[in-house]
């Protein structure tokens, strides 16, 4: 997919660098448990293959036109623990520090749910994170979706800072509002 700053595209071996680096950075895994050493990063990318062979979408990785070909991932993804809002389709990112508070992010999320809608026919599209990580919320804010609730994420352990998650979605007809005619 092309935006006019962006290519979501799907995953390269020469990615896999670029994405280890990115996820051994500790200012981009500040909200999740910890950073990821080099072979869960290779691990990640070949689950991230599997998954778009099983649903026909997934986290595609994102080139910044003229700039990079690897910033980070964009995309939508299923989510393997059990919440009452699952099973459910789930809108993330992760891009580089560089690539930060330039709107990549909103962007590349915009065409990812217009792909979630419009190509894969899906009713609603989720996304959470942690109350404090106010970057991703503001994304989330920016491609229209509404705060729903609060919820403990099952797969961290009780007493666990991260546990707490906020909850947002955007369904069908309210995406379809925004879209200009
Ligand atoms: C979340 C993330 C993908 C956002 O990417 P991005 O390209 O910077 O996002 P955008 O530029 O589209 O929007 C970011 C918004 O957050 C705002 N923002 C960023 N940091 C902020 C802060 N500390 N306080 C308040 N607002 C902040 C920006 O100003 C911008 O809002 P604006 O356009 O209204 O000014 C990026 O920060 C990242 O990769 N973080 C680490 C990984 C992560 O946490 N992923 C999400 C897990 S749920």
């Amino acid at each position: 997919m092309e935006t006019s700053r962006l290519i979501l595209r799907q995953w390269r071996e020469a990615d896999v660098d670029s994405f280890a680096e990115m996820n051994a950075d500790p200012r981009v895994m500040r909200y999740f448990p910890s950073t990821l050493p080099r072979e869960h990063s290779v691990q990640m990318v070949g689950r991230i293959k599997t998954h778009f062979d099983e649903y026909g979408f997934g986290l595609w990785a994102v080139e910044v036109k003229d700039q990079t070909p690897f910033a980070g991932f964009i995309g939508l993804s299923v989510p393997q623990f059990s919440a009452y809002f699952t099973p459910c389709v789930e809108i993330g990112w992760r891009l580089a520090v560089p690539f930060w508070n330039q709107g990549y992010a909103s962007e590349g999320a915009q065409a990812a749910l217009e792909f979630g809608f419009t190509q894969c026919n899906l009713k609603e599209i989720v996304s959470f994170t942690v109350p404090a990580n106010v970057a991703s919320r503001r994304v989330m804010e920016k491609i229209g979706m509404t705060y729903i609730d609060n919820f403990d994420h099952p797969a961290l352990p009780d007493g666990d800072p991260l546990k707490r998650h906020v909850l947002y979605s955007i369904n069908r007809p309210d995406w379809d509002g925004l879209q200009p005619n």
